[in-house]
């Protein structure tokens, strides 16, 4: 391997074209399959992917213009433990600056640990001033809230930070009966008629909760009666995040935001899954009470922000984009020795903008705009041929290993996509069945990343349509299982449903299918990097399918530490 391997960390920006008839629909989405490197020991690292020079990660607001990004870190080691929060800022949210660890464990609520929590933005005279509200481990090991604030606010910085004398200031009880092994991840609190609500996340037996506190002042707190929602059987429910939505527009709104035309989105990170899930429903402010809408977290499959490695995310409300956007932590697949060996595990996604689809029935993901500063000049175009049944092309004149690729794939002649079985609920099911070998009616098509000169190792993303009466059914599959010859990772294949309906000539002008699906996984190929990396566009199914445009740019670095 040469020194001047770059980075493997690959981007996939998907859309394809259905040709029915005379009607021409598009169906976009976005995936992430990631893996990288930087020096000669390290394959691996990411290039432009958000990542501390060592161990773990997780948390983000805007202030005076400047993004903060706060994050669980381990100062010790590659794996989880004496958690601290350390810190970033950025002009773009792409280069970073790092700065001195901002929270670390100094009182006695806190002196076993500073886990997640959220920043608010509270005016205060002529002056917005940040509030942390973050879950301490007490001497006795149990899990309280916490509040700290900037030493100086004319730090455009925010480098130091102050915990207020009166912490913890939300507790387990004897009283609450709050579990105190279950009590963490206070949401950003939003005001309703002036007054403070955040919500922390719980579990009493198998029922996970958002339990609601209110306060007039942010430092009391009173427990409400009722959480804001909990549902039977989900587990523990880590870093609930909780913000409204505008149902007519992409626009972000402030997360105290009330009003016509909006809905709330309800995250949760399932603990049992290591999956982030969320309900949409109304936010009723009166009784603090939250109605989901039709699909609910404990439904199959479920509405997940992505469908593969993706947790404990959080939204913050970008007031200068006027956009919410959404941070999520990636873990490693690969073995916790290997990860004490990189000397470093996790990385942030790229940051993405959230907003509810016109269906209402589901959120669209997007990676913010600065990403395509990355972009190298000069991208490779391939626009026309024709991938007949059994065939794959190479795409050239880029740096494989560090890409950012959209593709547009057109379908002319549906009768060959096969009958889809209604007993398939589970698209990751189906995608590790039927994997790229398993040859379908329509597809499988799509791209092999992080290939090999002899196709030893690759990660295939791709697609296979199905006909369901009136419908088509779109699968989207992200399959490691040939990705590395090193068998110590998690080379779990993901899949999911993209909920398109190509006779729907809507989709075409809504957009609708853009970033309704997303799948991140992470990679570690041994053969396939630098510039041993390849990139090809294959159709393994019967029908033939159309590259009507793929753009493929080489990535720059950025700017991390
Ligand atoms: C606060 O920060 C400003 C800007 O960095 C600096 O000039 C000032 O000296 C700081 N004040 C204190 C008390 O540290
Ligand atoms: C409290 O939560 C912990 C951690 O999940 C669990 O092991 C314990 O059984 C719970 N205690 C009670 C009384 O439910
Ligand atoms: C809150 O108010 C809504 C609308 O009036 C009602 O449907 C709901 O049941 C109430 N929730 C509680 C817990 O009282
Ligand atoms: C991280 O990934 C490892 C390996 O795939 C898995 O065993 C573990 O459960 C994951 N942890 C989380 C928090 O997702």
């Amino acid at each position: 391997m040469s020194v001047s391997v770059s980075s493997l960390w690959f981007m996939v920006l998907f859309s394809f074209v259905l040709s029915y008839g005379e009607a021409s629909h598009q169906i976009y989405r976005n995936l992430e399959s990631i893996p990288s490197s930087s020096s000669q020991d390290q394959p691996y690292r990411t290039g432009y992917h958000f990542q501390p020079p060592k161990n773990w990660m997780n948390g983000p607001m805007i202030y005076k213009g400047l993004y903060h990004l706060f994050y669980q870190y381990n100062p010790y080691g590659a794996v989880w433990g004496n958690i601290v929060w350390a810190h970033s800022t950025s002009k773009d949210l792409i280069n970073w600056v790092p700065h001195p660890i901002a929270i670390f464990p100094s009182q006695p609520s806190d002196i076993n640990g500073c886990w997640s929590g959220s920043a608010t933005l509270i005016p205060m005279g002529k002056d917005i001033v940040p509030h942390i509200l973050y879950t301490g481990i007490n001497k006795a090991n149990q899990q309280v809230q916490n509040l700290a604030l900037p030493k100086n606010l004319s730090d455009p910085y925010l480098i130091e930070w102050v915990k207020v004398p009166q912490n913890p200031l939300m507790a387990p009880t004897s009283a609450n009966q709050i579990n105190a092994s279950s009590f963490r991840d206070p949401t950003t609190a939003w005001r309703v008629r002036g007054e403070w609500r955040v919500i922390i996340g719980n579990k009493k037996n198998r029922r996970g909760k958002a339990i609601l506190y209110r306060s007039k002042d942010f430092t009391t707190w009173a427990e409400a009666k009722h959480p804001l929602h909990s549902s039977p059987k989900t587990g523990m429910w880590e870093c609930p995040d909780f913000y409204p939505v505008s149902t007519s527009s992409q626009v972000g709104l402030d997360t105290s935001f009330v009003g016509k035309g909006t809905k709330h989105i309800l995250k949760v990170s399932l603990d049992d899954k290591k999956h982030d899930y969320y309900y949409i429903g109304n936010y009723i402010p009166k009784n603090d009470t939250f109605i989901p809408d039709g699909e609910t977290i404990e439904s199959v499959p479920g509405l997940r922000y992505d469908y593969g490695k993706y947790y404990a995310s959080k939204t913050f409300y970008d007031s200068v984009k006027h956009a919410r956007i959404l941070w999520g932590w990636v873990n490693e697949s690969s073995s916790t020795a290997d990860d004490i060996k990189k000397g470093w595990s996790g990385i942030q996604a790229i940051p993405r903008t959230v907003w509810l689809d016109k269906s209402g029935k589901q959120v669209i993901q997007w990676p913010i705009q600065e990403v395509e500063e990355l972009r190298g000049e000069n991208p490779s175009i391939t626009m026309g041929p024709d991938l007949e049944s059994g065939s794959r092309i190479e795409i050239t004149r880029i740096t494989s290993a560090q890409a950012d690729v959209e593709a547009v794939f057109g379908i002319s002649d549906f009768k060959m996509a096969e009958a889809f079985d209604p007993s398939w609920t589970d698209p990751q099911l189906l995608c590790s069945q039927k994997g790229t070998t398993v040859k379908g009616g329509l597809g499988p098509f799509g791209l092999l990343v992080l290939a090999s000169d002899k196709l030893e190792e690759y990660t295939a993303v791709f697609f296979r349509v199905f006909k369901s009466q009136e419908k088509y059914v779109v699968l989207l599959c992200s399959d490691q299982s040939r990705s590395s010859l090193n068998g110590d990772n998690d080379k779990t294949t993901y899949g999911a449903f993209v909920d398109v309906d190509p006779i729907d000539h809507s989709v075409v002008e809504s957009f609708g299918g853009l970033g309704k699906a997303v799948i991140t996984a992470r990679v570690y190929p041994t053969l396939a990097i630098g510039d041993k990396a390849h990139l090809y566009a294959f159709n393994y199914g019967s029908e033939t399918v159309t590259i009507n445009r793929l753009y493929a740019w080489s990535m720059k670095n950025a700017k991390l530490h």
